[in-house]
């Protein structure tokens, strides 16, 4: 006998109106491709200020969009912005929503707290994804009773140019709200791959754990930081050599996430943080966005 809870006969209509919660880099990228693709958009900010810059920034890559791929035409940026609204109230337009994404910072206190006002005004039909890269959605999911209506939407960043979109599902992921998330997705023109609910997914549970391993080569003082690089890029095809990637991606990142999982998995050899990433932190060298990581970018 297969026992059914009320929620999962709800019937899950296409998703239309999207809530996105956190306007930075990540919520910008999310509330301009689903606009893009017609649907009704609230992106959500608690910090007016990063509201007032999320739309100039959704502004300009819309007009990037315009010019490379509808002949400048300014009317898809004035229709598509117009499909967005901007505020600073999670709650705003909450009870259109079919679909929330939660887009902000890494910290499961804060995803907690947002998650749980969310799911008091939010109504039935409303499904919940969380963007984010290094924790465990379940665990996010935790504090909410729609956990058959909860996954994880993971996006890349640029969310616009990046083509990728992993859609996780927790072991109580429905399967209508599973086949919600992917049609929603494919609708964006993303191409969708399924993962448990794991450390870092796909991309980043090789990804991170690769960077980590280029880090130790150098540390051993196996070959130098050129050299790794030039060997990923012209040895196994690579756009960027690992310690280059570790610096564009920011290595308090980098460490944040392994920290993270080696607390979670100290068995886990892979997750182990290599010193030399954690001093270049601890001395302030986070990559290129302070000008210095394993490279100097100063002039
Ligand atoms: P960000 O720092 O650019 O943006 C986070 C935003 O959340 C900030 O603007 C902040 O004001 C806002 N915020 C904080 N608490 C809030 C609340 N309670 N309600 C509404 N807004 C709130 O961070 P980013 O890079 O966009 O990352 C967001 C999420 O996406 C994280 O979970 C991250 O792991 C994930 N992610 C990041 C990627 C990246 O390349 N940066 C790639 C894929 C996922």
């Amino acid at each position: 006998v297969i026992k059914r809870g009320f929620s999962t006969n709800i019937a899950l209509n296409a998703i239309k109106n999207v809530t996105v919660i956190g306007g930075g880099l990540m919520g910008s990228g999310i509330a301009q491709v689903a606009a893009q693709a017609g649907q009704n958009v609230t992106l959500v900010d608690v910090n007016a200020d990063i509201i007032k810059k999320s739309e100039s920034n959704i502004q300009s890559s819309l007009a990037r969009v315009a010019k490379k791929l509808h002949n400048g035409d300014q009317k898809f940026v004035a229709d598509t912005i117009s499909r967005i609204k901007f505020d600073v109230d999670p709650l705003k337009n909450i009870s259109e929503a079919d679909l929330v994404i939660e887009a902000v910072v890494e910290n499961m206190t804060i995803k907690h707290k947002l998650f749980k006002s969310l799911d008091e005004a939010a109504p039935t039909k409303t499904i919940f994804a969380s963007n984010t890269s290094s924790l465990s959605i379940g665990e996010i999911a935790s504090v909410t009773k729609r956990k058959d209506r909860f996954g994880g939407l993971h996006f890349f960043n640029p969310v616009a140019v990046m083509k990728l979109l992993e859609v996780i599902r927790i072991p109580e992921t429905s399967d209508a709200t599973y086949t919600a998330m992917m049609d929603w997705g494919k609708s964006l023109g993303k191409s969708c791959i399924t993962c448990k609910d794991t450390p870092g997914f796909v991309v980043n549970r090789l990804l991170v754990p690769y960077l980590a391993e280029a880090a130790r080569l150098l540390e051993r003082g196996d070959a130098n930081a050129r050299d790794i690089d030039t060997a990923m890029k012209l040895g196994a095809g690579y756009p960027m050599g690992p310690l280059e990637l570790a610096d564009y991606t920011g290595l308090d990142t980098c460490l944040f996430i392994l920290d993270g999982w080696y607390k979670k998995y100290p068995d886990n050899a892979l997750f182990k943080c290599p010193d030399n990433l954690r001093k270049l932190v601890q001395d302030g060298k986070l990559g290129r966005k302070t000008g210095e990581g394993f490279y100097s970018y100063k002039k």
